[in-house]
């Protein structure tokens, strides 16, 4: 019998057999029947079960990318099948990127799910016209967030938005043990390379940093961590973690990870003094962490030596870039952990039907996640893993409202 080859249907196949909360959410009786949501997010297996969700709710869905690197090509044609509409496509130019981010906003989307939020940026700044038609924005990421507080506060923003991220059950899982995960899981299979025994240097003790770090920890590393922030600084000390400035810690390390959502977290001088033979991986959102442009600058030569993996000539020393400096989980790997989107996706999921539902009633600003969503993802998650957990009793309330 001849095998049927891995394409991009079994991969959305594969997620679909673990994505439990989108499959209860599948059953619920919710609709977004009349709603057209374009969606710009890293287009992999996993985001194509979120589009094939909302489009089982009923909605009209339309797909780009979110960063030119992390769309999967047979996943993106695979997703066509499912009468969602894809523009998207890997290694496009930052030209090409923004064209199909174009593409998404000429269907005059009533609601927006963006990650990172260029979506919704090229939305308020060069398309405005979509904006009447548009009520309402569910943002995946701290960066995302971020641009779009900055938005509100500059008086731009003229939509509401639902910081997604900002869900409990969003930044304690997807950013720490998902990003915790996939970031390892990407620097191994690309390098092939033991990390037990290295000096890793993690570089922002966030949600993300921390997640990192504890793996690096769980892997055998000797982790350092660089922060600018006081009490993260703190807290990775007491997490076991050397601690101190990166000019310091960069030297000694086998291996470095970026997770600010900062720019230049490394600098010319500090790139020049890295190790010979170090690794070098982004974890954060943009690819500006790690400067390419002064790499390319100051390197004699540079080539790739596997597949994901630039080395780059730097006075004599050889240093090794993982996924081009793009968030190295998704540009050079699978990205989260499957049972992790599932919840992050679950998530998304009532916030655009929160939206669908209120958005006469919201102003047009940056909005928390509502708490009874949260929780409910939470019961979700639970009941499908067959865990029940106790309740207060009568006489705790009571005693928890005394004084
Ligand atoms: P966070 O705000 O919790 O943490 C960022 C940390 O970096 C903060 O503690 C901050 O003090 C620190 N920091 C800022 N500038 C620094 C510098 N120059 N040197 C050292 N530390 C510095 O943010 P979170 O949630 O950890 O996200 C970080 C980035 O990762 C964001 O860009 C976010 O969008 C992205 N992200 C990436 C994911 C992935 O799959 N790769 C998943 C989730 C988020």
């Amino acid at each position: 019998m001849d095998i049927i080859k891995n394409t991009g249907h079994q991969k959305i196949e594969w997620v679909s057999k673990h994505m439990s909360l989108l499959n209860e959410i599948q059953r619920m009786d919710f609709s977004l029947s009349g709603f057209k949501v374009g969606m710009s997010i890293h287009l992999e297996a996993k985001t194509a079960y979120l589009a094939i969700t909302l489009k089982k709710l009923g909605a009209e869905v339309f797909v780009t990318g979110c960063n030119p690197l992390s769309t999967q090509d047979d996943v993106a044609e695979a997703l066509k099948d499912y009468g969602v509409i894809v523009h998207a496509k890997r290694t496009e130019s930052e030209e090409e990127y923004f064209s199909f981010l174009h593409n998404i906003l000429d269907y005059k989307p009533d609601l927006i799910l963006d990650d990172g939020a260029d979506l919704t940026i090229l939305a308020h700044t060069q398309r405005k016209e979509v904006l009447d038609n548009l009520k309402g924005v569910s943002e995946e990421t701290t960066t995302g967030v971020r641009r779009l507080r900055n938005l509100q506060e500059h008086g731009i923003l003229k939509i509401p938005v639902i910081a997604v991220n900002n869900a409990k059950m969003k930044f304690m899982f997807d950013n720490r043990y998902g990003t915790g995960q996939s970031t390892w899981d990407s620097i191994m299979r690309n390098t092939n390379l033991l990390i037990a025994g290295k000096n890793v240097l993690i570089a922002g003790y966030g949600w993300c940093g921390r997640g990192i770090a504890m793996r690096a920890h769980g892997l055998g590393a000797r982790v350092m961590v660089s922060e600018v922030d006081p009490i993260k600084a703190v807290e990775a000390l007491m997490d076991g973690f050397k601690v101190g400035k990166i000019e310091e810690l960069a030297p000694l390390a086998d291996i470095i990870v970026t997770a600010t959502g900062v720019r230049d977290v490394l600098n010319e001088s500090i790139i020049k003094n890295l190790k010979d033979g170090v690794l070098l991986a982004n974890a954060g959102h943009f690819n500006v962490e790690i400067p390419m442009e002064v790499l390319e600058r100051i390197s004699e030569q540079k080539y790739e030596i596997r597949k994901n993996v630039t080395c780059y000539k730097v006075a004599g020393k050889d240093l090794y870039v993982i996924g081009s400096g793009r968030l190295v989980n998704l540009a050079a790997a699978d990205g989260h952990p499957v049972e992790i989107m599932d919840i992050s996706f679950a998530l998304q999921t009532l916030s655009l039907l929160h939206l669908a539902k209120n958005y006469k009633k919201m102003d047009n600003i940056v909005y928390e996640y509502p708490d009874e969503l949260d929780r409910e993802v939470a019961r979700l998650k639970l009941r499908s893993l067959g865990i029940e957990i106790d309740t207060l009793s009568d006489e705790q309330r009571e005693y928890l409202g005394g004084i």
